[in-house]
């Protein structure tokens, strides 16, 4: 019977990686999966994780079963990292998921199940796997437009006209911050027509925010979030990662936060989340989590965190620059300047995939074949590089 299982192909992003580790030029660089990297282009511990794994090694006790649904004062600090001041004014609870992507897949679960939505829009281009979690979880999934005619920044009018398709009762997937795969955010004005938007329209928001921190700060990313709850509206879904912001990838750590209309409401929707998780993977693993919990329980970690954390968003604001200038030199004819517009670690370059391709072939570049490049892989001694390659495929 195996026998008639098809063949799929592989991952946009993580099967980029495995030609990457099986490419043996000297001078490879990996710019695809969305991952920060220092000058010498490791992946850093962040000195916060460090200090907290000292303290966590000398907890002895056996590793028993979490909750289903989490270690609750992680949830707690994550849910309130998240939301903020307006976490006093609305019924929340957040429940430990093994990273972003495991609250996406609850959360898709949980709506579809518990609540009955089967249709979510979601933006054109998205991170190539939300529309597949989504169709795994047997959802219709539409596509709002999102970019210009380049590719390279937001039509916000194409955007609206899109969604006038949108049905009461469907749900929306938004970036809060960083869209991935393009860095191109909307400005506040926009944000607040579109969420009023997603209000009268009777749409359910699910927040992706993966990259807290990484845009324009901890406070200031989530403030679509925030300002949606803060104008009285009382259902949402957020996924949250601390992959990207504690540097905490392999460990699997992250959050589903929902915002109930009623004390009632939320603890019927965390017994229905308590069952989806229980189905799927039984409870969240210990060590990830604490690891978040403990920085953010204690002020000097949480300090330390909080100040590397800026020293690398304001590195990949530095490395954008870089490779803006850089790419005037080897490409004088063409206009790079929207680089420096978008936020997080990703640009959409405008690149095709025959070009992506090139790069890859030609100069063991690797960028996603979407145009897609992790700008927080670049460091000084890899631009030139880069720009050199890049100019020779345009
Ligand atoms: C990315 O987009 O590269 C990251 O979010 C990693 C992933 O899981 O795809």
């Amino acid at each position: 019977m195996f026998e008639n299982a098809p063949v799929n192909p592989p991952d946009a992003i993580f099967g980029l990686m495995e030609l990457f580790q099986a490419d043996t030029s000297d001078s490879k660089v990996n710019l695809t999966t969305g991952v920060y990297k220092d000058e010498a282009g490791q992946i850093p511990l962040m000195k916060a994780v460090a200090d907290a794994e000292k303290i966590l090694v000398q907890d002895t006790s056996g590793r028993s079963y979490l909750p289903i649904d989490g270690q609750p004062d992680y949830c707690n600090k994550a849910g309130n990292l998240v939301l903020g001041p307006v976490a006093e004014s609305v019924h929340w609870q957040t429940s430990q998921t093994p990273g972003g992507t495991g609250a996406l897949r609850v959360g898709a679960e949980l709506l579809k199940n518990a609540v009955g939505i089967d249709t979510i829009w979601m933006s054109n281009p998205t991170w190539a796997n939300h529309p597949k979690i989504f169709a795994r979880a047997n959802y219709n999934v539409q596509q709002y437009d999102y970019l210009d005619q380049r590719g390279v920044a937001l039509d916000f009018a194409a955007m609206m006209g899109s969604l006038a398709n949108a049905k009461s009762g469907q749900a929306i997937l938004l970036h809060a911050a960083c869209h991935n795969p393009t860095g191109v955010d909307l400005e506040t004005d926009q944000w607040n027509e579109l969420l009023k938007f997603v209000a009268d329209r009777g749409l359910v928001p699910f927040f992706d925010f993966a990259y807290q921190g990484f845009g324009k700060g901890l406070d200031q990313d989530a403030q679509p979030i925030r300002n949606y709850l803060a104008s009285g509206n009382r259902e949402a879904i957020i996924c949250n990662s601390f992959s990207k912001n504690f540097g905490l990838y392999g460990e699997r750590v992250g959050g589903l936060t929902i915002v109930s209309p009623s004390e009632d409401a939320r603890t019927a929707m965390q017994s229905q989340i308590k069952t989806t998780i229980r189905t799927m993977y039984s409870n969240p693993p210990t060590h990830g989590c604490a690891i978040v919990s403990t920085i953010l329980g204690d002020d000097t970690l949480r300090a330390s965190w909080e100040t590397e954390l800026t020293e690398m968003r304001e590195r990949i604001s530095g490395l954008r620059k870089s490779f803006v200038d850089t790419m005037k030199q080897f490409a004088p004819d063409h206009d790079f300047d929207f680089v420096m517009k978008q936020n997080g670690m990703f640009s959409y370059s405008g690149l095709s995939k025959p070009q992506a391709e090139k790069l890859r072939n030609d100069h063991s570049i690797y960028i996603l074949n979407s145009g897609r490049i992790n700008i927080a892989g670049i460091n000084a001694s890899t631009c030139e590089q880069v720009c050199k390659a890049i100019a020779s495929v345009l």
